[in-house]
């Protein structure tokens, strides 16, 4: 499994949809054959840069596929890429069986597609509530109960909702921006390193949360993480990049209980 040439990764690919399946109960009924996203030999380039070789992997709805890697595997490029944020050189980009490979990037945002940048940039000067409006607009009107969704999923930040977004916690800032996505309505969301410098209780805590969403929503989760230990607790699937190739491509628990791969790619 830890050939370099990712020789297993369709076979490995197989069997954890085929797990997944049965092991997610309602969620899984309610799954299509199709993913939600699929990336084909996806290649892309800082001028002599390459960033991305040919990475293809998939994300299917109600599950969690973290991307894993160390810094500068190619791990915020792929989302860039993906998002339309970075052009490619090579390869396509299909979300839900249409290819967006040339969308522009508020065309993505109105198929479904939001994108969690690092870093949980938010407007400090606005207050939490404030924040997810902006967050909403891209969606034309979005009702009362949109926004009471959110709350319901993150009530911490109902107890910090007119407080100014520089007053927020690392923790509460990252639930604010996934909250913000949320109100997109995506049926794919795209987390870049949510865990980064953060407690790890923290990290738990908002990862717990990631999932509780993604099994009552059916939504489809790419997650970008250097932190592969806890993302693999959370994720179903991983896909692990090294110098913007994928290495390998497993059910998450399978990845975690191999050593030599994590040893040599995971950092743990
Ligand atoms: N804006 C940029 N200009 C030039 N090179 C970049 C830029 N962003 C990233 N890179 C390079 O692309 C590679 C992948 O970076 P990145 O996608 O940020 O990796 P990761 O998110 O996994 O740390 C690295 O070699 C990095 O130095
Ligand atoms: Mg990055």
């Amino acid at each position: 499994m830890t050939q370099p040439n990712g020789a297993s990764l369709s076979k490995g690919a197989t069997a954890a949809s085929a797990a997944g399946s049965a092991a997610t109960g309602a969620a899984g009924g309610a799954r299509t054959a199709a993913p939600v996203l699929e990336v084909e030999g996806l290649s892309a380039a800082y001028g002599p840069v390459r960033a991305l070789d040919g990475v293809s992997l998939q994300a299917e709805a109600g599950r969690i596929t973290a991307v894993l890697g160390a810094n500068g595997a190619g791990k915020t490029t792929l989302l860039r890429t993906i998002s339309g944020l970075v052009r490619p050189t090579a390869g396509r980009v299909v979300l839900g069986g249409e290819d967006v490979t040339r969308a522009q990037v508020e065309a993505m945002v109105t198929k479904g597609m939001s994108h969690v940048p690092e870093g949980r940039g938010v407007i400090a000067e606005l207050t939490v509530d404030e924040n997810l409006r902006v967050g909403s607009l891209f969606r034309g009107k979005v009702g009362k109960d949109e926004f009471d969704r959110v709350y319901d999923f993150f009530p911490r930040l109902v107890e910090r909702r007119d407080n100014p977004a520089h007053t927020l916690s690392g923790g509460e800032r990252q639930m604010l921006v996934i909250g913000r996505a949320l109100l997109a309505q995506p049926r794919l969301l795209l987390l870049d390193e949510p865990s980064l410098g953060l407690a790890p209780r923290i990290v738990a805590q908002i990862f717990a949360l990631l999932r509780n969403l993604v099994d009552s929503e059916g939504l489809s989760v790419l997650l970008v993480e250097q932190n592969a230990r806890s993302a693999l607790s959370v994720a179903d699937v991983g896909v692990v990049l090294n110098l913007g190739r994928v290495v390998v491509t497993d059910e998450a628990h399978r990845l975690a209980g191999d050593e030599e791969l994590r040893h040599a790619y995971l950092g743990f």
